[in-house]
C-alpha cells in the first residue's frame, strides 16, 4: 500500500489501519455535508435560507482560494449602445468601471434557485451614461437587450425606470462566470438581473444573460407587423398584443419580425389555423406539461389573459397586409 510506504517513515504513525480509517470517517464526512447542502438547497422554508447562503459562501471562498489569479473578468468585453438599431455608442468594462459607481449585490437570483453574490453597475447609471437623458424621452417607448447569441429581451422603458435593475459584470462567487440553465451557458461578460422580490420574468422584467447590446427603440416603429392595427386600445386582441409584447415577442415573431427562439405564430400560418384553441390555451400555461422545451410555463396567466392572446392571434391571421 502506498499509504503504508508514506507512514512507515514516520514514527510517530505505527498503525496504518488507524491512518486509513481515519481517511474513511473523513470521506465519509465530507459526503455527508454534501448531503445535508443537496437537502437545504431543495429545500425553500425560510428558516434554512440564512444557513443556505452562509454554506454556499463557504464553498465559494474555497474555490476561490484555490485559483491563482483573482479577476477573470474581460476588461475589453464590449457593451454597445444603439438608437433604433444604429450604433449610437460603445464602452468595453474597463471605462464602464472607471465612469460609473461599482456595487456588491446579493440575492437569491431564480435564474439559479440560489444566492448569489455579484459586482454590478445600476442599470440606470447604465442608461444614462450611454443614452444621457435620450432614454427617458417621449421618442422612445422599449428598450432590446441583445444578447451574443442573437436573443433580444424588450422591456418598456417605463419598467427599466424602478430600481432593481443591475448590469452584473463579475461574478463573486465563481472564478469565472458560474455556468446557468440547464444549458449550461456563461453569463457573461454582461447579465442584467433584478434585485426586487417581484422584478422576475415572469413579471416582464428582462433578464438576459451574455449582453452585447442595449437598444433603445419606439415598438411601433421597429416591429409594425406585429401591431394590431385600427383598433382600440381596450379591446381584448390590443390587450392580448400587451401580453405578448411583454412575455411572448423575446422568443417568438409575428409576421418574421421578433424573436427566433420559438416559431412564428402568424406566418405563414397563425398558429390558431391548424391549432384548437384549447390546445393553444393550454400549451401556453403549461407547456412543460408536454415537452421538455425552452418555453416557460406560464401559470400566472389568467382564462382572460389567454383569451385575449387568443383574440391577438385571430386578428393578426385575419388581418394581413
Ligand atoms: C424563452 C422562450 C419562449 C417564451 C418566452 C415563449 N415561448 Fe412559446 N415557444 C418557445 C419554443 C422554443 C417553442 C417551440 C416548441 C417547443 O419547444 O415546445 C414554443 C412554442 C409555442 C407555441 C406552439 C406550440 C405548438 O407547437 O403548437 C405557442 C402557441 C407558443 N409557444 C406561445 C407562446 C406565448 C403566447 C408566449 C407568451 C405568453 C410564449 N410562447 C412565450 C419558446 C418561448
Amino acid at each position: 500500500m502506498v499509504d503504508n510506504q508514506r507512514n512507515s517513515s514516520q514514527e510517530h504513525n505505527k498503525d496504518p489501519i488507524r491512518v486509513v480509517t481515519a481517511l474513511l470517517i473523513f470521506t465519509g464526512l465530507i459526503m455527508a455535508i454534501f448531503l445535508i447542502i443537496n437537502t437545504i438547497s431543495n429545500n425553500n422554508d425560510d428558516s434554512t435560507e440564512e444557513l443556505r447562503s452562509k454554506i454556499i459562501e463557504e464553498i465559494a471562498d474555497s474555490v476561490n482560494n484555490n485559483s491563482s489569479t483573482q479577476s477573470e473578468v474581460n476588461e475589453e468585453a464590449i457593451l454597445k449602445f444603439e438608437l433604433s438599431g444604429g450604433l449610437f455608442k460603445e464602452y468595453n468594462l474597463k471605462e464602464l468601471k472607471s465612469a460609473l459607481k461599482t456595487h456588491k449585490i446579493q440575492f437569491v437570483d431564480p435564474q439559479y434557485g440560489k444566492e448569489k453574490r455579484y459586482e454590478a453597475f445600476s442599470l440606470q447609471d447604465v442608461l444614462q451614461l450611454g443614452f444621457g437623458d435620450k432614454w427617458k424621452s417621449a421618442e422612445y417607448t422599449d428598450v432590446a437587450f441583445g444578447a451574443l447569441d442573437g436573443y433580444t429581451a424588450i422591456s418598456t422603458i417605463l419598467k427599466l425606470q424602478e430600481l432593481g435593475g443591475y448590469i452584473v459584470y463579475k461574478d463573486l462567487d465563481f472564478n469565472n462566470w458560474e455556468p446557468v440553465s440547464i444549458r449550461e451557458v456563461n453569463p457573461g461578460p454582461f447579465y442584467l438581473v433584478w434585485t426586487g422580490k417581484d422584478q422576475t420574468t415572469a413579471n416582464d422584467y428582462p433578464w438576459p444573460w451574455q449582453l452585447a447590446s442595449i437598444d433603445l427603440i419606439k415598438f411601433d416603429t421597429q416591429y409594425p407587423a406585429v401591431v394590431p392595427k385600427g383598433i382600440a386600445k381596450d379591446s381584448t386582441a390590443y390587450k392580448g398584443f400587451e401580453i405578448f409584447e411583454g412575455r411572448c415577442i423575446r422568443c417568438h415573431a409575428i409576421n418574421q419580425q421578433g424573436g427566433t427562439v420559438g416559431p412564428d405564430l402568424n406566418a405563414p400560418q397563425s398558429i390558431v389555423s391548424y391549432r384548437s384553441e384549447n390546445m393553444i390555451k393550454e400549451f401556453i400555461k403549461n407547456p412543460s406539461k408536454y415537452r421538455y422545451t425552452h418555453m416557460p410555463d406560464h401559470p400566472d396567466l389568467s382564462n382572460q389573459d389567454l383569451d385575449n392572446l387568443i383574440s391577438y392571434f385571430n386578428y393578426m391571421n385575419e388581418n394581413r397586409d
